[in-house]
């Protein structure tokens, strides 16, 4: 796909430029505790900014269901956000109507105003398009900076794409040429790792990635589905039984599309899932009725080491062990820093994202060494998946 870039946009002197970010903040009473999302907003408001536009900047917090609900206003983000800035932010209480467009007049150019949830109306997650009149009123033109919410087709990421000139902001554009390396038009061979608990939540996933990839790791509590498909014993641990034959399936699938498949060799299993609990190495069919698998075996890693080593590209989605829970990380972190030691050395592109997998990244101390972090959720997920995003395809040229 094509899309528009802000350095494509002309002069912006007096410009409303309404940009589309996602401050859907992690919040602790009513205090932003991770401000990851503002800081990635940044670059594009500055360079807006710095080129006289008036910033009118659009979000969401929360699920408030089209009506008002104060917990959820983003109000709290306003201080954080002209910290970070350095320079002051204007609140609208609203994000259309009278109030909103008193607040947008009153910038001066290069000044910054952040406009009420925009879930207070029912019209943003339907996507209605009078609604997406009433905010297009706001702006001369469109810049969506918030990937993580594309897989939405709501109004301010979907509707209003099509009734300003629209373009993808710093961040997006980051987001988006990364993917294109990872698994668009990726460096070949290119290996996945996907883990996590639950096969049921990655089926699609699953099913696309063998698709296209090389080579595809299994981990984490996903794996035991897949050793108990294949007819191996384990134990006590978590594993989805009904989805036995799915595994099975998608075993084949890999086969028929020349995806290596590599389901661990050897696992590190304990009684009780706890931190510190007494770990121990064990060969496939050696769990005992009472142990779980926690973690994937040094023989597992090590091979996983290796097939890292042998391809050119990397895409990585959840954890391959308890990585909350020492000495359970230990494969977890093992892998997250071989790869980032050979990212950082330009001979891996190295890609992952998702919720849990951004915080395993930190844990092993390597998120800034991989060539690209996504902090998107949902849409990373869906990306994966091989789904297109409404809020990117709306940017299309
Ligand atoms: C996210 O936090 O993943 C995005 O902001 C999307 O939020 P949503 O799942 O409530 O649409």
């Amino acid at each position: 796909m094509t899309f528009k870039t802000i350095d494509q946009a002309g002069d912006l002197t007096g410009k409303r430029a309404q940009v589309r970010v996602d401050f859907n903040l992690p919040m602790q009473d009513g205090k932003v505790s991770d401000d990851t999302r503002l800081r990635a907003a940044l670059p594009t408001i500055r360079a807006l900014s710095l080129r006289g536009a008036k910033v009118v900047l659009l979000a969401h917090f929360d699920r408030p269901k089209g009506k008002r609900v104060e917990s959820m206003s983003l109000k709290p983000v306003v201080q954080p956000l002209a910290d970070l800035l350095q320079q002051p932010v204007a609140f609208a209480d609203d994000c259309v109507g009278p109030d909103a467009a008193k607040v947008v007049d009153g910038l001066e150019n290069g000044g910054v105003a952040l406009l009420e949830n925009l879930r207070f109306h029912r019209g943003e997650e339907a996507n209605d398009g009078d609604f997406a009149d009433e905010l297009a009123k706001l702006g001369d033109l469109y810049v969506n900076d918030a990937f993580s919410a594309a897989h939405r087709a709501h109004a301010s990421t979907e509707a209003i794409a099509h009734r300003l000139p629209a373009y993808a902001g710093l961040a997006m554009e980051r987001e988006l040429d990364a993917l294109e390396a990872a698994l668009g038009n990726p460096k070949r061979p290119v290996i996945g790792i996907v883990g996590g608990s639950k096969v049921s939540t990655k089926l699609d996933l699953l099913k696309n990635l063998v698709t296209k990839l090389d080579k595809l790791a299994i981990g984490g509590g996903m794996a035991n589905t897949f050793l108990y498909a294949q007819g191996h014993d384990v134990g006590a641990s978590y594993c989805e039984k009904d989805l036995a034959e799915t595994a099975r399936e998608i075993v084949r699938l890999a086969g028929q599309n020349n995806c290596k498949l590599f389901l661990p060799l050897d696992i590190v299993v304990a009684e009780k899932m706890q931190p510190g609990a007494p770990a121990r190495v064990r060969g496939l069919g050696e769990v005992d009725e009472h142990e779980r698998i926690l973690d994937a075996g040094p023989e597992t890693v090590a091979r996983l080491k290796r097939a890292i080593d042998n391809s050119h590209t990397l895409i990585w989605n959840g954890p391959i062990g308890v990585f909350e829970m020492p000495p359970f990380d230990k494969g977890t972190v093992e892998a997250a820093q071989h790869a980032a030691a050979l990212a950082k050395a330009g001979k891996l592109i190295a890609v992952a994202g998702g919720g849990d997998t951004v915080s395993a990244l930190h844990h092993a101390g390597v998120a800034a060494d991989f060539t690209f972090v996504s902090t998107a959720g949902g849409a990373f997920l869906e990306w994966m998946e091989g789904k297109p995003l409404p809020g990117v395809k709306a940017l299309d040229v």
